[in-house]
């Protein structure tokens, strides 16, 4: 499958993060001031939950970090190496060297910038039951610096790219990369996608994600993202539908296309708005004792997503793989996958 795309044709951004996973009880949740299905930056309270994770709970160690992991899944199903190039900041330790070597062993072109100011970044993801809660420690990930995507090297990286995709995350980060690059997809006519990513960058990042918003071709999100979206923009509805359809009437530079926005809600179904209307995509119903943890489920979905979008297919198959992917990451511990991707679009 896909042999003749070429390299570099996806480029994805945002903060390079090495999971520390475990399962916990309500307890644990409550004493860290975490809510179940959350997703925040670690403020100074939370700093001793990464060695009570590691020394109680015997947390996994998994590559993570969203963008990271969307452009694997993405390479999964590509399978020619190095379709998608992959950017972030990390340090000069350990575990920026386990990061590496999962996203090389999974055929990402990484180009990472190394700081020596602080050490790779990781986040807590504590899982009970369906749900995830995120805590990330950005460390060395918020050491991005703008002067990494004008490095020649990276500079023709940008150039061969056709399809962009950055995380929300990475607004609070670099919101003048997030520009630089978005203004580049409109002047050359690429697709430039964002992610919604949290809840609290909704409310807190508001100004940088209006800013970037007029770039975006395709919005991805979740439901809790797109709720806080519309309640932070005023929206004056709490219909999920009419949220998704009034984002993509929201102003937009490049007038070549319409937007789209793609709203996944755990289990339930996918909305995505276009061209003024909303098609519904199932999720696949699984069994609760299948569903072994949904941290990365929205990050597999937009890998499927992406991996067919970058063949050209229709955004019905776009999104049907986006859900077979995250049908099969959710099955898994983290976003992790095996063997060959046998998805077949109906
Ligand atoms: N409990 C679940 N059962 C089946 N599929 C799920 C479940 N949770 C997530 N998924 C799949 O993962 C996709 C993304 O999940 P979602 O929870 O909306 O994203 P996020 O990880 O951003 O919160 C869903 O559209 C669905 O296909
Ligand atoms: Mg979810």
């Amino acid at each position: 499958m896909a042999q003749d795309l070429r390299e570099g044709l996806l480029l994805g951004m945002g903060n390079p993060l090495l999971d520390i996973s475990a399962t916990v009880g309500s307890d644990f949740l409550k004493k860290y001031h975490l809510e179940s299905n959350g997703a925040i930056l670690a403020e100074e309270q939370h700093k001793p939950m990464y060695d009570e994770l590691i020394e109680k709970y015997k947390a996994d160690f998994i590559a993570g970090g969203s963008v990271q992991n969307t452009m694997r899944v993405a390479q999964w199903f590509l399978e020619k190496p190095k379709i998608a190039t992959y950017m972030g900041c990390v340090g000069t330790d350990k575990y920026s060297k386990i990061l590496e070597d999962r996203a090389r062993a999974d055929g990402l072109n990484v180009r990472y910038q190394y700081t020596n100011k602080e050490p790779t970044g990781t986040c807590a993801v504590l899982i009970t039951g369906n749900e995830r809660s995120l805590c990330a420690n950005l460390a060395a990930a918020n050491c991005f610096s703008p002067l990494h995507i004008e490095e020649l090297e990276n500079k023709k990286l940008i150039d061969a790219a056709e399809y962009i995709y950055v995380s929300g995350f990475f607004l609070t980060v670099s919101p003048e990369t997030i520009q630089t690059v978005a203004r580049h997809a409109y002047e050359n006519n690429k697709m430039f996608m964002m992610n919604l990513s949290a809840p609290f960058l909704c409310e807190f990042y508001k100004k940088p994600m209006l800013d970037a918003l007029p770039y975006v071709d395709i919005l991805f999100g979740n439901e809790t993202e797109a709720d806080t979206f519309a309640k932070v923009n005023d929206f004056q509805t709490t219909d999920r539908k009419e949220i998704a359809l009034k984002i993509t009437q929201m102003e937009k530079i490049n007038k070549k296309r319409q937007r789209i926005v793609v709203i996944t809600q755990g289990a339930d179904k996918v909305l995505v708005a276009k061209d003024n209307s909303i098609i519904e995509f199932p999720a696949t119903k699984l069994p609760p004792e299948k569903v072994v943890d949904t941290n990365g489920a929205g990050d597999a979905f937009v890998g499927g997503f992406l991996a067919q979008l970058v063949q050209g297919k229709n955004i019905d198959i776009c999104v049907k793989c986006g859900v077979w992917a995250a049908t099969e990451i959710v099955q898994r511990s983290g976003c992790t996958y095996e063997g060959k991707p046998n998805f077949i679009p109906c």
